[in-house]
């Protein structure tokens, strides 16, 4: 292998081994401790996802500063895209490295089991501590769990639990990466219109008002065609398209104001022809796919897990796979996923105006 390894200034000539740390690495599978093959497997496979995972809060603090910041410069919306990029390949390795760990039998993981006592994935500050950054509520989990409660309790054991909790309550006073992503999707010219102009307001009403309408009409429409064609349970149809229409309300004016963030986002998904959004869309679906990565790893963890260990009670005392199933419906960037269900075809679309902004040369629709 080339590469020299030479890094280490004037003078320092590295090993690969000695770069990489590699005997130290190497000493931290408890070979010592005379374990089984099966169990040497068990922590290499457990080690190599917290490797990653420390990468991965790496990546996710640098995208999130580059969000974070007022004006974000043109040029540093493709680095947090590239960004994006590696975590979302990260964690689709990830998703399919379960499948090594399922080469674990059942018998094979019950014959070292008990000797893991209480310790278990839950126990993983960094896993939560990427949540912490992405920005998973407290109320969005499993049953209002507290991410942190754990932790508290484990603080009390030694230094570096304490340590661990005090990581965590850190990440938790940062800009999470979610927040980053909406006061930058808030600040997205929409029909032309600046964020901060003074009629601004009535501009991004008015275009939220004629989408919401177009909207309705098509539920409208729908139900309307389906009770002509006498589909059954007409009642509990109609009731779905009138709930839709409300959930759209809702969505772009909780509270009966614009939110401006989401009409942003609206506007970027709708109208993804226009030049000067190719860069906002590419960012927006790089988060959806790196959500969507994420939330395989986790479908694939659960499916492991119930092949090794059935429906048994986790060593962490969780439901066990129930658990990590419920887990599989949490939505950090619920926007982006939600805005989905509102989009409407392009004939339908309000009329674009002030295209021009957009570097849009136009189809005479202005
Ligand atoms: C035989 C292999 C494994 C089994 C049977 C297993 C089982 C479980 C169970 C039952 C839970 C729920 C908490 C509990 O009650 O313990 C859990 C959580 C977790 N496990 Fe695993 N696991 C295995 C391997 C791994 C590996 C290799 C990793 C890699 C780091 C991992 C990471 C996690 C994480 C991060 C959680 C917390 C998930 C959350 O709270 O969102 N697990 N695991």
């Amino acid at each position: 292998m080339g590469g020299g390894y030479s890094g280490g200034g004037s003078g320092s000539s590295y090993t690969y081994g000695g770069y990489l740390g590699l005997h130290e690495l190497l000493s931290l599978q408890r070979d010592q401790d005379g374990i089984s093959n099966d169990e040497m497997h068990f922590i290499v496979t457990h080690q190599t996802f917290e490797l990653w995972f420390k990468q991965v809060i790496r990546e996710l603090r640098e995208i999130r500063d580059i969000l974070a910041t007022e004006h974000v410069p043109e040029a540093q919306v493709p680095k947090a895209v590239e960004h994006l990029g590696r975590v979302t390949e990260i964690f689709r390795l990830l998703a399919s490295q379960w499948k090594v760990m399922e080469t674990l039998t059942p018998q094979g993981f019950l014959a070292f089991r008990d000797g893991l006592g209480t310790a278990s994935g839950f126990e993983s500050f960094q896993m939560r501590e990427m949540e912490i950054i992405l920005g998973l509520e407290t109320v969005g989990r499993t049953s209002d769990m507290d991410p942190l409660g754990h932790f508290r309790k484990l603080a009390t054991r030694g230094e570096e639990d304490a340590a661990a909790l005090a990581r965590l309550e850190a990440a938790l006073e940062e800009t999470t990466l979610v927040e980053a992503l909406t006061n930058w999707l808030e600040r997205t010219p929409i029909m032309g219109s600046f964020y901060g102009a003074a009629d601004d307001a009535e501009a991004v009403r008015n275009y939220v008002d004629t989408h919401l309408t177009a909207y309705t009409g098509i539920g409208e429409a729908a139900s309307a065609r389906m009770e002509a064609q006498g589909v059954d349970n007409i009642e509990a149809v109609k009731a779905r398209f009138a709930a839709a229409s409300q959930g759209a309300i809702d969505f772009l004016k909780p509270n009966g104001e614009v939110n401006r963030a989401r009409a942003g986002l609206l506007f970027i998904e709708s109208y993804r022809e226009l030049p000067l959004l190719a860069w906002p869309r590419v960012l927006v679906d790089a988060v959806v796919e790196l959500e969507e990565s994420m939330v395989l790893f986790r479908t694939h963890h659960a499916r492991m897990v119930e092949r090794i260990i059935g429906r048994r009670v986790g060593t962490g005392g969780s439901s066990g796979v129930d658990y990590l199933d419920a887990t599989t419906k949490y939505r950090i960037f619920g926007d982006l996923w939600g805005v989905r269900t509102i989009l409407l075809k392009s004939e339908l679309r309000p009329t674009l105006k002030n295209g021009e902004i957009y570097g849009f040369a136009g189809d005479g629709t202005d």
